[in-house]
Formats: C-alpha cells, structure tokens, sequence
C-alpha cells in the first residue's frame, strides 16, 4: 500500500491528464483564429467541469470528443452512491477526492448518481425544537459539516457545482478556512454570505436533522465513516468503486468500463 502523500501527485497527475486529452484543440483554435481575426468566437469561460455540462458549452470549449465518451444515449438509470462522511475524518476526505471525485469525472452523471450525505459519527439531540449536533472532531467539523449540507442544498440543481466545491474543500491544507477561496474558484456565483446564513439558520439545522435520520436509519447500521452505498448495498472496499458502477450500470458500456478497471483503479490510487 502506498502511502497517503504519494496519492496525492497521482491524483493529480490523473487530473492533469484528463486535462491534456482537452489540450490538442485548444491550440487548434488557438491557431485557427490567427488566420481569422475579424469573426469573433464565443469565448469559452466555463470552468472545465462544465464543459460537458451541455451541448452548448461542449461547441464553444472545443470538447465534443471528450464529451460524446461521458454521454450516454440510453435510458438505463444511473447508478446510486451515497457517501455517508464526516467533514474531518482523514479517511472520507482521502476517499472523496482520491477515489469518488476521479471515478465521477472518468463515468459522469450519467452513470454515477452521487448522493453526499455529511454526518457521519455525530449526534443529535433536541433542545426545544432545534437540533444540536455533536461531532466526532469537534464543533469545526460540526460548522463544516452544515457548510457543505447548504452548499449541496444552494446548488441542488448543479450537484457538478456543488461537488466540485466540495472536492476543494476536501483536498485543501486548511478545510476550515477552504471555503471563500473554493467558492471564489469555482462558483464565483454563488456568496459565502448565502451559505452561512443557511448553515447559521433555520433551514441549515432542518437539512441536517434530516441528514441524521439518512444516516440513523442505515441498514445495516453504519460502523465507521466512510460509509459507501451503492444501489442499496454496503460497499466494504472502497477501491473497488469503479469496478462495482461499471458493473451495476444497466446502459451501454462506458469506455472507461471496457478497460481493465482494476488496473484502472490502480493507476488512480498509486
Ligand atoms: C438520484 O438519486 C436521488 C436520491 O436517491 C433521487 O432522488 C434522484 O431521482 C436520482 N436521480 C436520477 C437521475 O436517477
Ligand atoms: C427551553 O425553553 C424554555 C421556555 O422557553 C426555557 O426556560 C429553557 O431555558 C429552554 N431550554 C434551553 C436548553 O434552552
Ligand atoms: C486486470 O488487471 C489486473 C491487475 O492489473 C490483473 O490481475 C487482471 O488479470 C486483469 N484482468 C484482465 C481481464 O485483463
């Protein structure tokens, strides 16, 4: 088993590959529109997860090849994971941004139906009708927990948004201090003034009441954090992620599925 911080360069370097599978047309047109200075084109401006977001976007970034491998004709339904985590625990943060984020980027929301569920080991008790929550790490893991609930919440119609959002805090050095810099990276949108006043409110401590009830009614009842459901059902190895969608997924096969996952897998963890 490799350790913790080497992960880190080979996620990155799987990221970064992604990136350069992107980078052939991009100096294509960069090229292009030398020769063609009077049209001008629609400037790409999206941040790179959402160039696949739309048709559109996929035209004016230059990526319907890239694209067309994450879009899927069929009706088949994607398959569920929930991730049951706690905002401080080593082990999800490892699991979210070197396992979850990478598998999502290579299948997509197409096949992959992510559910983020930030609870974990904490505790509820009611105190004339709200909820007070106690947390495994603390009351900063209890403020970060509620953060990523309302910025899940905020965004609950471009879960891309709210996971890649999610994703940085994850990965950052500092959790407790990630979130303007992440907001202002990818959702520039989207204030910091608004999730606060979610989290700090009525609303923020009703969502994670309920976030309670997902994680108390678990069956089998969770025993550590992560805690991974896939379609219904426990999943005990967290690398086998891949492998598990791949094989769940009732459409047609996505590319990254034809190749041998677990060799796949292993190139995204050491
Ligand atoms: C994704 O999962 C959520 C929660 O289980 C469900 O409400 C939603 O309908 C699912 N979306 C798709 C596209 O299957
Ligand atoms: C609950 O409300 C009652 C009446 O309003 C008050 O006397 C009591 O101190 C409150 N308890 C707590 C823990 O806030
Ligand atoms: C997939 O890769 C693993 C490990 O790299 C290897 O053990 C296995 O035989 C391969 N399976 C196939 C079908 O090629």
């Amino acid at each position: 088993m490799a350790s913790a911080t080497a992960w880190v360069p080979l996620a990155s370097l799987l990221l970064l590959l992604l990136l350069v599978a992107g980078a052939p047309s991009q100096a294509g047109r960069l090229h292009l529109s030398h020769g063609r200075s009077q049209h001008t084109k629609p400037v790409c401006t999206q941040p790179v997860y959402n160039w696949c977001s739309s048709w559109e976007n996929s035209q004016i970034c230059e990526t319907p090849k890239e694209c067309s491998a994450l879009w899927r004709n069929s009706d088949a339904p994607p398959v569920s994971v929930k991730l049951f985590y706690e905002t401080l625990c080593p082990g999800c943060r490892s699991f979210l941004s070197m396992m979850l984020f990478p598998t999502w980027l290579l299948l997509g929301n197409d096949v992959m139906n992510i559910t983020l569920v930030p609870f974990g080991n904490a505790q509820e008790t009611s105190v004339n009708g709200t909820w007070t929550f106690t947390c495994q790490h603390g009351e900063d893991e209890c403020e970060i927990n509620m953060i990523q609930t309302c910025v899940l919440y905020l965004l609950q119609d471009d879960f891309s948004s709210a996971f890649v959002v999610i994703n940085c805090m994850l990965s950052s050095y500092n959790v407790e201090t990630s979130l303007n810099l992440c907001l202002k990276l990818y959702t520039p949108f989207l204030s910091e003034d608004d999730i606060m006043k979610c989290a700090k409110g009525p609303i923020g401590n009703s969502l994670m009441h309920q976030n309670a009830m997902m994680t108390n009614h678990l069956s089998p009842p969770h025993t550590y954090t992560p805690w991974i459901v896939v379609e219904e059902k426990h999943l005990e190895n967290p690398s086998g992620l891949l492998t598990m969608v791949c094989q769940l997924y009732q459409g047609e096969m996505p590319e990254v599925c034809k190749r041998n996952a677990s060799s796949i897998t292993k190139q995204i963890l050491y």
